[in-house]
């Protein structure tokens, strides 16, 4: 069995446990969210000791310089001593200066952060309620364009970070935004290609936003927008981007919906979102496709997208992992 040393103190890592579940069981305050590897909460530092490749997954080149790992993803071969990493380095502060309901459980939040902040549109943040509560989150808007963050947060029952942003964050409070993450984003130099951008719920934020950087990039091939939904109040930007779709004549709006609902919009199809895709765009060899939202669904998607004929390389997805 290895051994963890953490602040002084020195832990034995049960076999086949990782560095964060060895923290937490001794009682250790570490950050996480997905403990899968996929959101990047869990960012800890080595400062003596092998960091094995898998816990490095999805990391930037200069943070694995640096001897940072997932500690979710971080089953020890050899003794090891660890650290949180000076995150204050990594974390921007910000302002809450818009917080407005797209829909019954949606709510869109408009952040000024204090130091300009450069990302993709699409690109995922933590955003930090306080030194141990923090959870990813898309970016909706265009950093050329937007002078604010925006982003989609959809209310979960219960949810810890969810339920502080209804309850208790209001315009004028501030919070923390870590350096954006993700190969989730529009990339020019290819502007007659198809494109097609999948998702359920929220996973719209990222899609809305690689949208707009198309269409204001002067992207010449067809977009494709999938959002479903589990009825029509959860297509919560329908009247936009059907506005859009009629003002732009190379992109296609595509809401779909698990029940259909009366008196709901003529665009709307009630149907298997996956059937939609694979009847739309039969043959996606050549597209770019963008997967975003529940992780189940994603997994489906990337396999169907894929069996159909793209290539791997072409197909960009950020499941909504969570534990
Ligand atoms: C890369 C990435 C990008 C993301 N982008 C967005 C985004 O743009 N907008 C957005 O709204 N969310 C996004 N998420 C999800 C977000 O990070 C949180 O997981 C979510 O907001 C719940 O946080 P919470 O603290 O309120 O819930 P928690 O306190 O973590 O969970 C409360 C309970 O709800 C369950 N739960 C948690 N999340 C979900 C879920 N999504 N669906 C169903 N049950 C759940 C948990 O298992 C738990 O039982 C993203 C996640 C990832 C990994
Ligand atoms: S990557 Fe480790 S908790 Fe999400």
């Amino acid at each position: 069995m290895t051994q963890l040393k953490y602040k002084d103190t020195v832990y034995t890592v049960p076999d086949g446990s990782s560095v964060l579940d060895t923290l937490l069981d001794n009682g250790e305050d570490i950050p996480n969210s997905c403990r899968a590897g996929a959101c990047q909460t869990c960012l800890m530092q080595a400062t003596h000791g092998k960091v094995p490749a898998a816990a490095q997954n999805g990391l930037k080149d200069t943070h694995k310089a640096k001897n940072f790992f997932l500690a979710c993803s971080c089953v020890p071969q050899d003794d090891m001593e660890v650290c949180l990493p000076d995150v204050e380095k990594l974390k921007f502060a910000a302002t809450v200066t818009e917080k407005n309901k797209l829909s019954d459980n949606v709510i869109e939040l408009k952040l000024k952060t204090d130091e300009p902040l450069k990302y993709y549109a699409g690109q995922f943040v933590t955003l930090w309620r306080d030194d141990v509560l923090g959870r990813n989150y898309s970016l909706a808007s265009l950093p050329h364009v937007d002078d604010e963050l925006i982003f989609h947060i959809r209310l979960i029952e219960n949810g810890q970070f969810t339920g502080w942003v209804a309850d208790e964050l209001k315009v004028g409070d501030r919070l923390h935004v870590q350096e954006p993450v993700g190969d989730c984003f529009y990339t020019q130099g290819n502007p007659e290609q198809s494109i097609q951008l999948i998702g359920t719920g929220t996973g719209l934020a990222p899609l809305f936003g690689i949208l707009r950087d198309a269409l204001q990039s002067g992207h010449t091939g067809e977009i494709h927008l999938f959002h479903g939904g589990l009825d029509a109040s959860g297509l919560y930007l329908h009247d936009m981007l059907t506005h859009l779709a009629e003002h732009n004549s190379n992109f296609y709006y595509h809401p779909c919906v698990v029940h259909a609902n009366e008196g709901m919009a003529s665009n709307i199809i009630e149907a298997d979102l996956l059937e939609i895709v694979s009847q739309t765009v039969s043959s996606p060899a050549g597209w770019k496709s963008y997967l975003c939202g529940d992780p189940e669904i994603v997994k489906k998607l990337r396999k169907q997208i894929f069996m159909a004929g793209s290539s791997m390389n072409d197909i960009y997805s950020d499941p909504f992992v969570y534990s």
